[in-house]
């Protein structure tokens, strides 16, 4: 597999590419098969469906990875809170306001809770090409912890930013209890047959400076340090988005095999301030392939030729947006691949 060879040191002549969000409501084939389920969540807790819709992308496309069908929100769903996926809307969740609203499960079962994501991985592992990698995810304690506390997505995420300067005692405690979940999650998708797991930090940007040493580096550690003493050697893909310059600090404390870089990080300062024996993957702006054509051809041409001395991956600063057309992710590969 060119993908986890590459993650685990050696070269590749060309990047291998996968896209984040790459299954999903830009293709046809993924609108048909949502309409046979109105609840987003059952949706993903159907391994056949699940795996189904995996597959499309890789059939389409023959990207190096594939990455489960699944939702960073099953976790808060998983531990007990309600989380629901409202067209036009986005996620909305039961609002957290202090800690002892909790009523946590004990960890057999949420694995129990959560084991149709094993069984999707199972299914899809079997049935993927056996060169394409498969990626099992988590979103990261902070992202978690905003949609947590603020009850769905933010702008501002005032609520959470609230919970670290007030509730500093209250905010830790939270994000050590998802950091024991997030593990526990990532471990039942490698048991399950995942070759790749990445940990999503979405909103890592909206920590203050200040105590981004805490929130994000910290739990990252503490994440792949308990994935590794539980045994778990796959290659781990950090995406904490935002971060910029934070990078520097974020990559040499944070022992991962690769960082997702989003398309406000200046390429050329990544390639030459990040440790090199990390893999960096990244970074066209997800609108830059709904452009498509020459303005597309010339910033791929800058990515590749900035990677060129590093090992890399190719892939969007973030996920690819519903409105992209499908041809053009097609003559995306056709560009990185010639
Ligand atoms: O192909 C893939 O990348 C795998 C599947 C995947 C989904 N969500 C499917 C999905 C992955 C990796 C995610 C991660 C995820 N989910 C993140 C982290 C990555 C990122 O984009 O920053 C976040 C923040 C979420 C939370 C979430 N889930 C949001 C904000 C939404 C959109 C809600 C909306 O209505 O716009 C979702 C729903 C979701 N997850 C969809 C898909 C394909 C669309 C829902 C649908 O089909 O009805």
């Amino acid at each position: 597999m060119i993908f986890t060879d590459l993650l685990n040191g050696k070269k590749a002549d060309k990047p291998p590419v996968w896209i984040m969000r790459q299954a999903g409501r830009y293709l046809p084939e993924y609108r048909e098969l949502r309409k046979s389920a109105d609840n987003f969540i059952d949706f993903c807790l159907n391994p056949a469906k699940a795996c189904e819709v995996t597959l499309q992308p890789i059939r389409r496309y023959n990207f190096d990875a594939s990455i489960i069908f699944s939702d960073i929100l099953l976790v808060p769903h998983a531990i007990g809170r309600e989380v629901k996926f409202i067209p036009g809307t986005g996620p909305v969740l039961s609002k957290l306001t202090a800690i002892n609203e909790l009523s946590l499960p004990d960890f057999d079962d949420f694995q129990n809770f959560l084991k149709p994501v094993a069984d999707a991985v199972t299914l899809t592992r079997a049935n993927l090409p056996k060169e394409t990698a498969l990626i099992g995810f988590s979103g990261a304690p902070w992202t978690l912890m905003t949609y947590l506390t603020e009850g769905g997505g933010s702008r501002d995420f005032n609520t959470a930013r609230d919970w670290l300067w007030s509730k500093p005692a209250e905010s830790e405690k939270l994000l050590h209890h998802l950091s024991d979940y997030i593990v526990s999650f990532l471990t039942l998708q490698a048991n399950a047959g995942a070759n790749v797991l990445m940990l999503f930090d979405s909103w890592a940007g909206a920590v203050p400076a200040s105590q981004r040493t805490k929130i994000i580096t910290g739990f990252h550690k503490k994440i792949i340090s308990d994935l590794r003493s539980a045994g778990i050697k796959l290659p781990i893909i950090s995406f904490p988005k935002g971060l910029s310059e934070g990078l520097k600090a974020y990559s040499e404390k944070v022992e991962c095999q690769a960082l997702a870089l989003d398309h406000y990080v200046d390429r050329r300062w990544a390639a030459d301030n990040l440790r090199t024996d990390l893999v960096l993957q990244g970074n066209l702006d997800p609108l830059c392939l709904v452009s498509g054509g020459q303005v597309m051809k010339r910033e791929v041409e800058e990515i590749l030729e900035v990677f060129s001395n590093r090992r890399h991956i190719f892939n969007l600063g973030h996920g690819i947006v519903p409105q992209t057309p499908p041809e053009h992710v097609a003559e995306l590969l056709a560009l990185i691949r010639s």
